[in-house]
């Protein structure tokens, strides 16, 4: 019967075109689940192991998405970016890790020199936005949220192949007031948090790699930071947050993230605990967040001692916001000193096999936030205030 034939080719032609992606749009990755070819014109080509793009081009059809384990180091064929084999995500993926990644945010995105590097191919395999995800600009007053800069942070990563981390749901800092000062019950606040975060981690469903669930919860002796969240329902306001975020990405990586817990000690001992008790109560919780904010000729040297014992836990770590700040002005010693730095940092993630990446936070000394909460510090990060690569990033290279 001509008419049911015509029919069934109609319906092959169109389940042949759902098949395929569109050009920019998602072909492949771990996780992925759609089509995994393009539209004529373009080429899926693997970003990461997370992802990969459709890009401008013609060459051989699908490219076949590499296992986790694999590291992909090959730049993309055919009218796509630029060969990538130098970027620090091209060379820490060749070292095995998952990605090299930096934080930045939408203020920044109008910089075309900026943006430049930061769209680079290779050069950074991760986006964690510095604010846009945080309480007071994401729910600034009860129930009524905003994502529209958030938005674009994830959707410039999606345009680079970038994996994203999420950042944060429950921080005490940047915390708008009717939060912290309503006077809560602890029955109002477990709903308040329940609802931040599972509406925050549920806007990304399928977006994050891994989210900074829990930011800072411990005071520099290791004791809990008095906050509201503490102050109201005691360390239970952790697994509140956890479990939030559970139910709303079951694949993001939920991580608690922290600072100076990057040498053995009090505050480091109280974060293994924290996860040891976790773990036992069944409490969901993927990965440690080191933050890495150092300063120049005193970067611990103890720190893959502590993320060993986390890993053990059955968890991944990563370094989340790596920066190695020096007292201004900087002299060619203090630079050089800030190289080393950089590599024996690098060195100690390179020592743990479940420490999967590295974000810096920014990458140029024009947009970090160092000079502005230290005074008379600066000159953190790789890139110096006018784009121009420092020894630092020579030190990354060489400690991959
Ligand atoms: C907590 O506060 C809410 C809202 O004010 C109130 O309805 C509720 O009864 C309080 N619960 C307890 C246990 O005090």
């Amino acid at each position: 019967m001509k008419l049911s034939a015509s029919f069934a080719s109609l319906l092959a032609l169109v389940s042949f075109a759902a098949a395929q992606s569109q050009l920019w749009g998602q072909c492949g990755g771990i996780g992925w689940t759609g089509p995994t070819t393009c539209v004529s014109g373009s080429v899926c080509t693997v970003s990461n192991a997370y992802y990969s793009q459709c890009l401008p081009g013609s060459a051989a059809p699908t490219t076949v998405v590499p296992p986790p384990s694999q590291p992909t180091t090959t730049a993309p064929t055919g009218g796509s970016p630029p060969p990538s084999g130098s970027g620090l995500d091209s060379v820490a993926k060749g070292a095995g890790k998952k990605y090299f990644g930096t934080a930045s945010d939408t203020n920044e995105f109008s910089d075309t020199a900026y943006m430049a590097i930061l769209n680079q191919a290779g050069m950074f395999g991760a986006l964690t936005p510095l604010n846009s995800m945080k309480w007071d600009s994401t729910e600034p007053s009860r129930g009524s949220f905003s994502f529209t800069n958030a938005d674009q942070v994830v959707a410039r990563a999606k345009q680079n192949g970038q994996i994203m981390r999420g950042h944060n749901c429950v921080w005490y800092n940047q915390l708008p007031s009717w939060v912290s000062s309503s006077g809560f019950n602890s029955t109002t606040l477990t709903s308040v948090i329940q609802t931040h975060c599972s509406t925050l981690v549920g806007h990304y469903k399928g977006e994050i790699y891994a989210w900074d669930v829990i930011n800072e919860p411990f005071n520099d002796d290791g004791t809990w930071r008095s906050d509201v969240f503490y102050n109201t329902l005691g360390t239970n306001y952790v697994q509140i947050g956890l479990q939030s975020a559970k139910g709303a990405d079951g694949n993001a990586k939920l991580y608690i993230n922290e600072y100076n817990i990057e040498m053995t000690g009090a505050k480091a001992t109280s974060m293994i605990n924290l996860v040891k008790s976790l773990k036992s109560a069944g409490v969901p919780i993927d990965g440690v967040g080191f933050q890495c904010h150092f300063i120049v000729g005193e970067v611990p040297t103890s720190m893959s001692s502590v993320m060993s014992q986390i890993t053990a836990m059955g968890l991944e770590v990563a370094i989340t916001e790596l920066d190695i700040r020096m007292t201004l002005p900087s002299t060619q010693a203090l630079l050089n000193q800030q190289q080393t730095d950089y590599e024996n940092v690098i060195k100690q993630c390179m020592a743990v096999a479940g420490c999967v990446g590295i974000s810096i936070w920014d990458f140029t000394d024009k947009y970090s936030w160092v000079p502005q909460t230290f005074s008379g510090q600066g000159a953190a990060l790789p890139w110096d205030q006018n784009l121009a690569k420092k020894p630092a990033y020579n030190g990354i290279v060489a400690g991959f």
